[in-house]
């Protein structure tokens, strides 16, 4: 099976591309002449991003910069209402407009800031990571974590423009790359063979060309985000490996502040750990599990979980955002490009799974 990158899949109207990005911002900030437009950064985005945006925007007056710190730990309650505070200090008013300009943490937050400051700003994503480029800018899921569990508290709020320039992707270190990358190969496994097999192979810091890998992976993303908006049904497919993985998040970034694992490196342990209750499960064939696991691990670093580790690890599966009756409903795959919703999965399995993660044998 041969990966063809077709481009007339493209079927947002809200998702615009380089030269076409910032024109399309240029229209609608003409169109819709906002108050007062501030841009969010983290201090990342403030020095090797907001530049360039800032030479696109030189006919707007005064916009307003507004910086949080790098990292997790800023998508909090008191970090939007340090900004609430902030822009109703500098004049915010409805309508005015919040330019998003970051990865996924200022964008989660951003949009969740702008969604709720006098009940809804108009809000423009402009992802500047592989995360946000290929998932967290684009689908309207905005949020914030409550005593460090992820996205707890959040409402789904719609950009009125998503600026993917993939220029930006050239400040990122090769970590951050990976962090996106899980979500690249997690589009493959659920919807689409033969993406997975073109992607789960490059080398990630030999890639030029981003463009095909970006708008693959958002025509995926849009094409079942617009079949079911607000999650009641297939768009559970795009959590595949994050019951697990935003278990495993959580549990690192409690552990110890100074050594997070990244998003991607958390959602990888989470997809090779429901690959194997696939095979025990929804018939993926063994065979098939074990090769994903090594083309997935061959990305990232093995991460060593001791019994007590597993065993908070699967304590927070009590606050995943999919459960029902208590009880977590994981994304499993029938095979690959065929996921599978609303599976329950047997606890007295998950120890067999982290230790498919640790040595590949089912
Ligand atoms: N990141 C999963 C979703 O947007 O639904």
């Amino acid at each position: 099976m041969t990966f063809k990158f077709n481009m007339k899949q493209h079927i947002s109207n809200t998702v615009f591309y380089g030269k076409d990005g910032y024109q399309q911002l240029q229209r609608i900030l003409d169109h819709t002449k906002p108050s007062k437009v501030f841009i969010l950064t983290d201090q990342n985005t403030a020095q090797h991003c907001a530049p360039k945006l800032l030479t696109h925007l030189s006919h707007i007056t005064d916009p307003v910069m507004l910086q949080i710190p790098n990292g997790e730990q800023s998508k909090s309650i008191d970090q939007c209402k340090q900004l609430w505070q902030f822009m109703s200090d500098q004049g915010a008013d409805r309508r005015s407009m919040l330019l998003n300009l970051g990865g996924g943490v200022v964008t989660d937050l951003g949009g969740f800031v702008a969604g709720t400051f006098m009940r809804g700003l108009k809000f423009v994503n402009i992802p500047t990571t592989l995360l946000g480029m290929v998932d967290a800018a684009i689908g309207g899921k905005t949020g914030v974590d409550l005593n460090g569990l992820k996205n707890q508290i959040g409402i789904m709020h719609f950009p009125e423009l998503v600026l993917v320039d993939p220029d930006y992707l050239k400040t990122l270190s090769s970590e951050d790359v990976k962090s996106g990358w899980a979500e690249v190969m997690k589009h493959g496994l659920i919807e689409d063979r033969a993406y997975w097999e073109f992607c789960s192979k490059m080398n990630v810091n030999q890639i030029i060309n981003w463009e095909t890998i970006i708008l693959t992976s958002n025509n995926i993303k849009l094409k079942v985000v617009q079949s079911d908006t607000y999650e009641k049904d297939n768009r559970k497919i795009l959590n595949f490996g994050h019951t697990f993985g935003h278990a495993i998040e959580t549990y690192r970034l409690k552990k110890d502040q100074s050594m997070p694992l990244s998003h991607g490196a958390a959602v990888a342990i989470g997809m090779v750990m429901a690959v194997y209750f696939s095979v025990q499960l929804t018939g993926l064939d063994s065979s098939v599990a074990v090769d994903i696991r090594a083309r997935i691990l061959h990305y990232y670093k093995l991460e060593h979980f001791d019994d007590n580790a597993q065993k908070s690890i699967e304590e927070l599966l009590v606050f995943d955002k999919k459960n029902s009756k208590g009880q977590p409903n994981f994304i499993l795959l029938e095979s690959i490009g065929k996921a599978v919703i609303d599976q329950k999965v047997p606890s007295s399995m998950y120890s067999d799974a982290f230790r498919f993660y640790a040595t590949g044998e089912i």
